[in-house]
């Protein structure tokens, strides 16, 4: 397996704690969606500042936070607080959570952000389901330059199905990687939208590469937010989107734990 050489001294340190061998699923948690520890059982932690070699996030309402823990009797971990390559991290370094979780045995990666939409049709709240990915950037696979399937297609259908089942309505759509820090122009929407793009946002593109590269299966979930520049006449703002999370934050809850009994 190729991982990048920062992550040794990460894994000799967590290759010293007592863990289980294998793991149902690893969960990267998005913004505001947090909240979602409060489902796992008999939770250890691990703060990332322990960590020897692992970046740490100096952006305030992250947790920063590795947690292992039961869900339904089954080993999960969750990755609480994410590396952004706005706040100055290396690419590679945005795909640390995946590179610990493929190295701790887990067999699926469920992977969440909020992000604004693109598509009209769509809702402040509404929970889509990534089917594909547009890089306003291409060079962010920190590794090779081999294709990779960004995820795991044939989960998209059945990830709408685990949600029907718990009568949840979820969209389908493209996600727009953006580097970000600062949100979208009007004209950039616009053009992102004739790009065939749904949601906008600034996470997940190279974790959902990277995992495909590693061969982990990946699905990725984006709540919308807010609507992305343009669409309405309203401004963004971060309260926004720390709303909507809070608003949805159960039924997110409820889709992950589901996908990760289901998937
Ligand atoms: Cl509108 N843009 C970006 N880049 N990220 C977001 C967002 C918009 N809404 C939530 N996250």
């Amino acid at each position: 397996m190729s991982y990048p050489e920062f992550t040794t001294d990460i894994f000799n340190y967590l290759d010293k704690q007592t863990l289980p061998d294998t793991f149902e699923a690893a969960v990267i948690l998005g913004s505001g969606l947090g909240g979602f520890v409060d489902q796992i059982k008999n939770t250890s932690t691990i703060p990332y500042h322990d960590i020897p070699g692992m970046p740490v996030s100096s952006v305030e309402g992250h947790a920063g936070e590795l947690i292992f823990g039961k869900l339904k009797g089954q080993n999960v971990m969750a990755f609480s607080g994410r590396f952004h390559h706005y706040e100055g991290f290396p690419f590679k370094e945005t795909a640390t959570p995946v590179y610990i979780a493929n190295h701790l045995g887990a067999k699926k990666l469920i992977v969440s952000n909020a992000a604004g939409a693109i598509n009209t049709s769509f809702s402040v709240g509404d929970l889509m389901v990534i089917e594909s990915v547009i890089r306003s950037n291409v060079a962010i696979s920190p590794r090779g330059n081999k294709r990779h399937r960004y995820n795991h297609h044939q989960w998209v259908p059945k990830v709408r199905k685990i949600a029907a089942e718990l009568g949840l309505v979820t969209q389908q759509g493209t996600y727009m990687y953006v580097t970000g820090p600062n949100y979208e122009t009007k004209a950039e929407i616009r053009s992102f939208r004739k790009m065939g793009a749904d949601a906008v946002g600034m996470s997940t593109a190279t974790e959902l590469f990277e995992a495909a590269r590693l061969d982990l299966k990946s699905s990725a979930i984006s709540l919308i937010t807010n609507m992305s520049t343009g669409v309405t006449g309203e401004k963004l703002d971060h309260e926004e989107v720390k709303e909507a999370a809070d608003a949805r934050k159960d039924d997110f809850a409820k889709l992950v734990k589901a996908l990760i009994e289901k998937l």
